[in-house]
Parts: C-alpha cells; structure tokens; sequence
C-alpha cells in the first residue's frame, strides 16, 4: 500500500466506495480540481485497486457563519489577547474509502495522516489552526470518534459542517 499524490499517478486503479459522488469526484473531477489549484487530492492504492482517497484545501471559519455558543467553543482554547472573527483551516473536501476496506479503522488512520501533514508539512507556508469537513450525515459519528466537533446546532441538509483544532496535537 502507498499513499500518492494523484498528479503523480500515471493512471488511476478502480475505485468503489459505494457512494456516486464520492466515486465521480475521484473518476471525473479530481484531477480536474488539481489542474485549476482548487483541490489536492492524495490516493491511497496498491498494485490493483485504489483503496482510499483524500482532497484537501484551504478554508476559514468565519464567527459570522457559526452559532454564538459553537463559537464561544471554538474560541475556547485561543487566548484572548486579540479577537479574530475568522480563523485558517484547511479543508478536507472529500474522504472515501473503498467498500471492501470499510470499518478496518483505515479512515482513523487516514485523518491521523491528515492532522500530521497538517502541523508538519514538509516546506511550511501558512498557518492553519483548524481542519473542516462537510461530514456526511451517516459519517458524523466516525468525525466524533476523531475528536471533530460540529459547527451547528441543527443539521440541516445532507453534510454537517465539523472542525479539529490542530492545536491539540502541539
Ligand atoms: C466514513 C468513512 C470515511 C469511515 O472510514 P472507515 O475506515 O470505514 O472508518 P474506521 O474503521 O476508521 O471507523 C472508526 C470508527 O468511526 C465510527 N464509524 C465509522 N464509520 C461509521 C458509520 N458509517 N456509522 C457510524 N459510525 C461509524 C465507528 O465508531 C468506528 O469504530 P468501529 O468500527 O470500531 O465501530 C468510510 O466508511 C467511507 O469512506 N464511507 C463512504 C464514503 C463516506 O461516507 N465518506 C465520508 C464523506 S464526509
């Protein structure tokens, strides 16, 4: 198994998370995204199947678009010499894995990876103190289990928005 940037990859393996989104993101648009600066995506494969894939980007999350009590949260851990109304994140823009290798804890394995690269990246540029992700309704206990927390009170829609503050893991 080996974790690759998808630009590296000459051609993508068969890939099946079980999800049509999340495979036509990784099929049609993935490269798409990379070739317009929107999104990076990192693929996790081995010699005949794709097995996991990632995208990352960058994002903030702004006081404006978060519950008072959910911000008063958030802020909770910055001290509070100095009052920001956004903060940098970085964005995990989609997170599959495939069916087959489903609840065999590699999506934990792959938001460890995430948070790593995230507070150690090899040629550090800017500063990011929290991770977002849309999460899936049905995948928001799996973001829990990660230590992610939501942004809203209610879910609305499909997604839920959920943060990690990286500064945990200084
Ligand atoms: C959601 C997903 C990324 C989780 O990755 P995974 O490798 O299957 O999850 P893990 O094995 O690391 O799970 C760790 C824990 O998270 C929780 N969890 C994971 N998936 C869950 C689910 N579907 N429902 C409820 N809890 C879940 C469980 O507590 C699990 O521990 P357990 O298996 O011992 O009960 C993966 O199942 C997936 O790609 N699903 C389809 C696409 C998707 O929903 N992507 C997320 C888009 S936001």
């Amino acid at each position: 198994m080996r974790l690759v940037k998808l630009e590296d990859i000459e051609t993508t393996k068969p890939f099946d998370c079980g999800d049509s989104d999340l495979n036509g993101f990784f099929c049609d648009d993935a490269c798409y995204y990379h070739e317009q600066m929107i999104a990076n995506t990192f693929v996790l494969e081995d010699d005949t199947d794709t097995i996991a894939f990632f995208s990352l980007l960058n994002d903030k999350i702004s006081q404006k678009s978060v519950p008072n009590n959910l911000w008063r949260k958030l802020r909770k851990n910055i001290p509070h010499r100095k009052h920001f109304s956004s903060y940098p994140a970085i964005k995990i823009g989609r997170l599959a894995i495939s069916k087959k290798h489903q609840r065999k804890g590699l999506g934990t394995t792959l938001l460890s990876a995430i948070k790593q690269m995230s507070i150690n990246p090899t040629s550090p540029l800017s500063a990011s103190r929290f991770l977002t992700v849309d999460a899936y309704v049905a995948a928001v206990p799996f973001y829990e289990e990660n230590g992610f927390v939501k942004l809203v009170n209610i879910a609305e829609g499909d997604t839920v928005p959920m943060y990690y503050d990286l500064k945990q893991l200084k």
